[in-house]
């Protein structure tokens, strides 16, 4: 090995598939911006290769790395030490390695709450769709961090929404409410936020709207689509026609890449770096 390979720290994401992963052009921009001598690649890896994968990066000289679909989960046994709100949730996105003592990290929690940050003082009554890995995090964010009163989650298969509020239940005491799509549509509640953390409108599907806002929404709910391609989703586009504040997948996007950052390199991504990420992204996610 040279010396330049030595001083040059390696990063990486991996999951299956990586073709349209975003986080090498945010890291390696960021690292550029900050004049760190690091690279980001992706490592994609067919589910059949994925022990074996891991087995190799842990014995090669890596310094970061993030998981994605469909390993977050499947990832928990690579990890020595895991940070507690990654062990709430049950899944990590972020790995601190050191040597071959890995530590797992989830940042999607934090990604989700900082565009809202400043309007979590009147979140009280909310409603997840979906019940999924990410409907983990925004719940576990919900509750952990801003302790809402409520948490309404619904999703197609009522079942997986009540294993997801028994898990809940041992980290915090609020009232919780489980249901369909339909009955939440119907429940008559003006909510303050409204999360999609489903997949229901994200470009090559059929444009579809997961909930309609109108009959649980009032002014000032906030209507936020995990998708951030299309950058506005029917949901978005229903919510905007009400004049609802909005919030896409773009902000979650890039605030959960730089607390990943922070982990690694304990510093934030320049103000020219986020700026020219909410610039370039969505054209290069179209
Ligand atoms: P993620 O980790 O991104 O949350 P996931 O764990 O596969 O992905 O969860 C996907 C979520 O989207 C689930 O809540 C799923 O509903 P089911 O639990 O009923 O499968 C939801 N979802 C996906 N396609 C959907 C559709 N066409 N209509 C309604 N919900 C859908």
């Amino acid at each position: 090995m040279n010396k330049m390979n030595t001083t040059i720290k390696r990063y990486g994401i991996i999951g299956f598939p990586l073709k349209h992963s975003f986080s090498p052009y945010i890291h390696n921009r960021a690292f550029g911006d900050l004049g760190i001598k690091a690279v980001y690649e992706k490592i994609e890896t067919e589910p059949e290769k994925f022990e074996e994968k891991m087995a190799e990066l842990k014995s090669g000289n890596l310094s970061g790395l993030n998981v994605t679909i469909p390993y977050k989960e499947r990832i928990l046994r690579f990890i020595d030490q895991i940070d507690p709100y990654a062990k709430a949730i049950g899944a990590v996105n972020t790995i601190k390695c050191h040597y071959d003592r890995w530590t797992g990290y989830n940042t999607d929690w934090a990604g989700f709450l900082k565009p809202i940050e400043t309007d979590l003082d009147s979140i009280e009554k909310c409603l997840i769709t979906g019940a999924g890995g990410a409907a983990r995090a925004v719940a576990f964010a919900l509750l952990k961090v801003k302790r809402v009163e409520f948490l309404w989650i619904a999703n197609r298969t009522v079942q997986r929404a009540e294993k997801l509020v028994r898990t809940l239940k041992q980290h915090g005491t609020i009232e919780f409410r489980t249901s369909d799509l339909n009955e939440a549509a119907e429940c008559g509640i003006s909510f303050d936020l409204i999360v999609n953390t489903t997949s229901v409108g994200m470009s090559g599907q059929k444009e579809e709207l997961i909930i309609d806002p109108q009959p649980i929404s009032k002014p000032g709910t906030i209507i936020y689509d995990l998708i951030y391609n299309p950058l506005e989703t029917p949901l978005l586009q229903a919510a905007a026609k009400l004049n609802l504040k909005t919030v896409n997948g773009l902000p979650m996007l890039i605030f959960q890449a730089e607390e990943a950052f922070k982990i690694w390199t304990g510093r934030r991504f320049n103000q020219n770096t986020i700026n020219h990420l909410f610039d370039k992204l969505p054209e290069l996610i179209r």
